[in-house]
């Protein structure tokens, strides 16, 4: 039995005693409609219901970048995100780069320039990057280090990934013609 109330952006109910809302969205250019608790990140609901687990969590409060996605063409930190701030938007996870079963320039120059070692922040530092690249295509070094600040590595060190994000940037320009 469902007690239904409108709200501007998403519906809510009640289904066995608890609450729910129901959420439009795209992940990864795909159309997604779901019934989910109101109090879900949208950092779980990309791991847990949608099974997408390229997207990480570590600190779970907005500090390490490991959980970053973008929302509508902005890199947020899907973990302090609600699921539900997400209906109507359209979400790319790290799953959402490659085409076609063929990696995208940028992650073929984090494995090119050596920018990654246990990987687990990898695809926090990709999506930075990509959504960097995509409202800047030609950023200086400083640029992408400001971009990047939000998004911690343990292992690898900071050069060799802004090396890959400089590469990719080139190569992008060069053949993508950005
Ligand atoms: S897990 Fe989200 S910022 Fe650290
Ligand atoms: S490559 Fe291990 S935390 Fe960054």
């Amino acid at each position: 039995m469902s007690n239904e109330k409108d709200c501007s952006m998403y519906t809510e109910h009640v289904e066995s005693g608890k609450r729910k809302v129901t959420i439009q969205l795209k992940v990864n250019g795909h159309q997604v409609v779901r019934d989910i608790d109101p109090t879900m990140s949208l950092l779980h609901f990309l791991r847990d219901d949608q099974k997408l687990f390229g997207t990480k969590e570590a600190c779970g409060e907005g500090e390490c970048g490991a959980c970053t996605v973008i929302m509508n063409g902005k890199a947020v930190t899907s973990c302090i995100v609600l699921a539900v701030e997400a209906d109507g938007a359209e979400i790319k996870t790290v799953e959402g780069l490659a085409k076609n079963g063929k990696l995208s320039i940028l992650q073929e120059e984090f494995i090119a320039e050596d920018a990654l070692q246990c990987g687990f922040c990898t695809p926090g530092f990709l999506m930075s990057s990509r959504a960097l690249l995509d409202h800047n295509p030609n950023p200086s070094d400083e640029e992408i280090i400001e971009v990047l600040s939000g998004n911690l590595c343990r292992c690898t060190g900071y050069i060799p990934i802004l090396r890959a994000v400089k590469t990719a940037a080139e190569r992008e320009r060069k053949e993508l013609g950005r």
